[in-house]
């Protein structure tokens, strides 16, 4: 069955100008986009989007990052989205990811690692949802 994933380009990947090769990626391992948006958050907005990890001391350099200029928020469909993206991207670390992955080929570090992609099905929703109304995503017309 297919569902849904929730990408980002960031904004080291957009400012290294990898927006395009990874697009390839994207249509290439047969995902479907049913929206994309280019733009910059706000640090409020960024902190709203990581809120889950407001704890973690990596916090306020995470959303200051990602904050500091634009990216491009994806939903993406295909069979198992969430599993499948995160395959293709990577390890959260560029250093661990394996050859031929996203994030190996275009990730500087940790923080500054190209892309995002949800952790699970129910997040994957809250995530398009958190940056598209419902009228936005191909599909729900
Ligand atoms: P992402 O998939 O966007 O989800 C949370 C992000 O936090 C993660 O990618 C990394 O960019 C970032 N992150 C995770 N661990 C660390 C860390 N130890 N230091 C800095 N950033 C981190």
């Amino acid at each position: 069955m297919n569902n849904k994933t929730f990408a980002i380009i960031k904004p080291d990947a957009i400012k290294n100008n990898y927006t395009g090769l990874i697009f390839d990626r994207i249509l290439k391992n047969g995902f479907s986009v049913l929206s994309a948006k280019l733009l910059k958050m706000t640090k409020k907005q960024a902190m709203g989007f990581y809120f889950i990890h407001r704890n973690k001391p990596f916090y306020d350099e995470l959303t200051t990052f990602m904050s500091s200029g634009p990216c491009m928020v994806l939903a993406l469909e295909k069979e198992n989205a969430v599993e499948n993206w995160r395959k293709i991207i990577g390890s959260t670390n560029p250093e661990e990811a394996k050859d031929g992955t996203i994030r190996k080929d275009f990730a500087n570090s940790l923080s500054e690692n190209a892309v995002h992609g949800s952790d699970s099905d129910e997040n994957a929703e809250k995530e398009i949802a958190f940056f598209f109304s419902n009228s936005e995503v191909i599909g729900n017309q």
